[in-house]
């Protein structure tokens, strides 16, 4: 029976799917994070439970070869990347083993997965900034990035794989809530306005829309839209979306739009895509467009197929294919998603679609 705080020396076996080491202890599978498969480690427990036990490295004995220096200064400390201690190529490895795990475990046999396809720069390519701003333990206003697990916002300036202009706008945002002593929420007392700052950006148009979730009222507002509009002109909208629960959950029900038009448009592809501050939208838009080509690719399309896009958010992967199909039925719950996907499809002068604002499981039906 493992014990908290026993310490004990390991083979890492295998990663799994968040890139966890693990090992087995007495038949016991231990998670450790930092483990990287091959390598022989000093461990101390720190959980039991019934089935698992998690294990912190205490000495590294024996280093993989894929082991790497973290090439950014809140690794480890931030949630956000639990790879990047990993050499780029042996995460594809680990990736690629992730999928061929799931589907046996899900079909009941060996499946072949190809080769992963890889970022050429796995840097600053996402297209969407979420902050939480919040107030540390010493009463200092930060903004960053959630350490695991927790709700300690660990400051962050200069994400690795953030977008650059978005970083910089989130840095102005944070610099001018300091400057006019703006109180941020905080989440004991449940007091003070501006929650998350949300940057989203069109990474082929170069448009930026701004969300700030706030508790109550912004104080400032105009001087801050005045600032971020004249020093960003990429800016075509900012919204406020005002979530004032005391819970995980980032965006409430309210969106007010208070510059610009409420939306920014991105292409993905040559197909064009409108997109609201609520919208679902790929974060990678670089593998999207290899994903979605990789799939269109392999369903060998005739061009005679009625495609069903469940799950569609505002049509994305529909609309992608749909020179290349008959039809396409796009079903998704949101409906200011829906109404997203059938704008889509009119910019992209699509006649071959049709949306749905449903469930997807009530509202399919099995016909075998
Ligand atoms: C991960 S997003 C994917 C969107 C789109 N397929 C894409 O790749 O951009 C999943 C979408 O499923 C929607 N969704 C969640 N549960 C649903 C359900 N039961 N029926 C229909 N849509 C649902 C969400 O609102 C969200 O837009």
């Amino acid at each position: 029976m493992l014990k908290k705080n026993e310490e004990y020396i390991v083979d890492v076996i295998d990663n799994g799917f968040q890139g966890e080491g693990i090992s087995k202890i007495e038949g016991i599978p231990v998670f450790i994070a930092g483990g990287i498969k091959g390598e022989k480690i000093k461990i101390k427990i720190v959980k039991v439970l019934s089935s698992h036990a998690f294990g912190k490295i205490t000495e590294i004995i024996e280093k993989s070869e894929h082991r790497k220096d973290e090439d950014c200064d809140t690794a480890r400390r931030c949630g956000g990347c639990s790879l990047r201690h990993i050499d780029y190529d042996f995460t594809m490895e680990m990736k690629k083993s992730a999928v061929e795990n799931t589907m046996k475990k899900a079909l009941g046999r060996n499946v072949q997965v190809d080769e992963v396809i890889k970022m050429d720069e796995p840097f600053n390519y996402r297209n969407k900034l979420q902050y939480p701003v919040g107030v540390s333990e010493d009463g200092k206003v930060v903004m960053g990035v959630y350490a695991e697990r927790s709700h300690r916002i660990i400051e962050t300036r200069n994400c690795k794989i953030q977008d650059k202009l978005s970083q910089k706008i989130a840095n102005t945002i944070y610099d001018f809530l300091l400057d006019n002593n703006i109180q941020v929420y905080n989440e004991k007392t449940l007091k003070g306005s501006i929650r998350h700052i949300i940057i989203r950006i069109g990474k082929k148009t170069n448009e930026v829309m701004v969300t700030l979730v706030t508790n109550s009222e912004i104080e400032k507002q105009k001087e801050l839209i005045g600032l971020l509009t004249s020093k960003y002109p990429e800016i075509k909208t900012i919204a406020k979306n005002i979530n004032s629960k005391n819970t995980n959950v980032i965006l409430g029900d309210k969106t007010e739009i208070i510059y610009g038009n409420g939306y920014i448009y991105d292409y993905l592809g040559s197909k064009k895509f409108k997109i609201s501050p609520l919208s679902f939208y790929q974060v990678n838009p670089i593998q999207t467009e290899k994903l979605y080509s990789k799939a269109v690719e392999y369903a060998e399309l005739t061009g005679k197929e009625t495609i069903f896009d469940l799950y569609c958010g505002i049509g994305t992967i529909g609309i992608f294919a749909s020179d290349k199909v008959n039809k396409i039925y796009g079903i998704e719950t949101i409906p200011e998603a829906i109404e997203d996907a059938r704008e889509n499809a009119k910019i992209n002068q699509i006649e071959n679609s049709e949306f749905f604002a449903r469930r997807c499981r009530e509202n399919l039906t099995r016909t075998n």
